[in-house]
């Protein structure tokens, strides 16, 4: 029953202070991310009829035939993962306190169940697959908890949102402005992608279809890894909305966590649309689809989310609208649905990685692929590759180059550019945003990573960050690319200059040191360097002087089209090892 007028499951002023009273003794879990858009959706009415997190009993049940134990439908799990260590402090009957990042009570969770979840026959029936290439089967195997916690939430306030607050409903919310705008027929657009032509002309159709209206939908809880974030999305959402016919387009955000879970994210959405006071839903091609497995191929037939959704619509209260894909055909000089095209006409497509590469080369996007002002803002948000920030992470021995090649390379960056990079030099480092740290293991890897947090938050802001440690270890390595990565492209440069040639040089004197045992865990001598294996550059500093070493570098920046470099014929003749 429907106590609350903004969200179903949150409880009374005086329930909620009982609840804040009893936290200070009971147990507290703080959510995920992804935790956190399930408890908002569960808590808003989005979910319904759940009322918790599944029990045991309803999670086997919709594992095994879509439905909860009482036979509604529920397409997907939701389940409370939590780690074995909190498991162990926790029993059924207990009540625990379910928090955000930032420690805000977020609701009450009364335990009926604690299990250990069966994440492979979890992963079989609910996504076809055990490939842990599809996100919801690797989220399931590498992120989420091995014990399920099942029960009802007490709600005490729905996780807050500063972004575009206007743009955030309810279910409640979002049927009352459809009945004060007197909207009876409203059909749902599901999105994780910016608008485009192709979608806007899916969504006229429809809007047509069934003499109604549209909601535009979008996805900003989390959606699938690489996707365009939701802020540049709301924004082109924005632009594409004031180009459908006054009163007859609506936009409202969804916090909803993705599972790419094809066929049976498809009859979800679907139900969701339903509890938000959508009477239709659009299933394109290929809904909620994963991409495609270890082996290149697709998860699921691109009809098979539009043949499940529509099999239960009768059953989900909600009318399927199914689309095909369409197409801009280039001699009609309009979008067609692609069974429509006749011999001799020619189907334009643009990729999402077509589109990447036009705005990394700063090239024009076509004008019937998407309006103006939504290729503006997606210039805005994905800058030209020669205007996004990059790092280099140079690592080999001491006495390697890396400092250097690193000072040249700075330099004559500053000459061709006229950017500025910000230079993390392994002594330089250590001298200050390292300083007091030794050389062990613990110390060495805290140094790294140091480094490539200060190396992200420069390339996060477009600037240039050149890292010059050793970085000794593999794993260390990983972590730092990971990190950056993030932000920006990480070119990690291997200075194989042999040991030797580095004991040789030994301008600090300090392989003398290490050799007579004065100095401990030396790098190279007592301590191992693990070698790169893929590194994007690698050169020997004894086959190069240094100035042809750093236009080496040069060069392949300018051939992944970070720098444009006009090049000598001495520095053409150069090749990367
Ligand atoms: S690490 O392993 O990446 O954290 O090392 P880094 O911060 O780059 O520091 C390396 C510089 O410290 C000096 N030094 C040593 N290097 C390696 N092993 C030991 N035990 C050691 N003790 C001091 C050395 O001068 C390194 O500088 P470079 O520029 O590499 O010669």
């Amino acid at each position: 029953m429907n106590t609350n007028p903004i969200a179903e499951l949150l409880v009374t002023k005086r329930e909620r202070e009982t609840i804040m009273q009893d936290a200070l003794h009971l147990k507290s879990w703080d959510l995920s991310h992804r935790q956190i858009c399930d408890v908002e959706l569960l808590l808003n009415g989005a979910f319904s009829p759940l009322t918790g997190f599944l029990n045991k009993k309803d999670y086997s049940s919709v594992v095994e035939n879509n439905r909860l134990a009482d036979g509604q439908l529920c397409p997907m799990p939701i389940t409370l993962d939590v780690t074995e260590e909190f498991a162990e402090t926790i029993a059924v009957g207990d009540t625990i306190v379910l928090r955000d990042p930032e420690g805000l009570v977020i609701s009450a969770l009364d335990i009926e169940d604690i299990w250990k979840a069966d994440k492979t026959r979890e992963a079989e029936l609910v996504f076809g697959s055990i490939d842990k290439t599809h996100p919801g089967v690797g989220y399931l195997f590498d992120q989420a908890g091995p014990i399920y916690v099942g029960g009802k939430l007490r709600g005490i306030e729905l996780p807050v949102h500063y972004d575009y607050q206007g743009l955030r409903h309810t279910p409640n919310q979002l049927k009352t402005w459809f009945e004060q705008q007197g909207w009876e027929r409203v059909v749902a657009f599901q999105t994780r992608n910016p608008l485009h032509r192709a979608h806007q002309e899916l969504t006229l159709s429809a809007i047509d279809e069934i003499d109604g209206q549209l909601l535009i939908h979008p996805v900003v809880g989390l959606t699938k890894p690489g996707d365009v974030d939701h802020h540049t999305r709301v924004k082109c959402y924005r632009r594409a909305l004031s180009s459908y016919k006054k009163g007859t387009a609506h936009l409202s955000l969804l916090p909803l966590a993705m599972r790419m879970g094809g066929p049976r994210e498809a009859l979800w959405h679907a139900l969701i649309r339903k509890n938000y006071g959508c009477t239709h839903f659009i299933v394109g091609r290929d809904h909620a689809g994963p991409g495609v497995d270890l082996s290149g191929q697709a998860f699921y037939d691109p009809d098979a989310a539009r043949d499940f959704a529509l099999s239960y619509q009768e059953e989900a209260g909600i009318k399927i609208l199914s689309f095909e894909e369409m197409v801009y055909c280039k001699e009609k000089v309009r979008y067609l649905p692609i069974s429509e095209l006749q011999p001799g006409d020619t189907p334009e497509r643009l990729s999402g990685t077509d589109l990447r590469k036009l705005l990394d080369e700063g090239k024009p996007v076509p004008s019937w692929f998407a309006l103006p002002g939504v290729v503006e803002e997606l210039r805005q948000a994905h800058l030209p590759l020669e205007k996004q920030g990059f790092a280099l992470f140079f690592t080999g021995l001491s006495g390697s180059g890396k400092s250097t090649l690193a000072n040249i390379v700075e330099t004559r960056l500053l000459e061709l550019t006229g950017r500025r990079g910000t230079m993390l030099d392994g002594d330089l480092v250590r001298k200050h945003l390292s300083a007091g740290l030794g050389f062990s293991r613990e110390d060495r890897d805290r140094n790294i990573l140091r480094i490539a947090f200060v190396a992200g938050e420069a390339v996060k802001h477009g600037g240039i960050a050149i890292c010059a440690p050793i970085a000794p270890y593999a794993e260390t390595r990983k972590q730092a690319r990971a990190l950056i990565s993030e932000f920006g492209q990480f070119i990690e440069i291997h200075l194989a200059t042999p040991l030797q040639v580095c004991e040789k040089r030994d301008r600090k004197g300090l392989y003398a040191k290490a050799r007579a045992g004065i100095i401990k865990g030396f790098t190279g001598i007592d301590d191992a360097y693990e070698v790169p294996e893929q590194p994007e550059i690698r050169i020997n500093t004894a086959e190069y002087s240094a100035r042809e070493g750093a236009e080496l570098i040069l060069k392949e920046l300018a051939k992944r089209g970070l720098i444009s470099l006009v090049e000598s014929s001495e520095v053409q003749a150069l090749n990367v090892a």
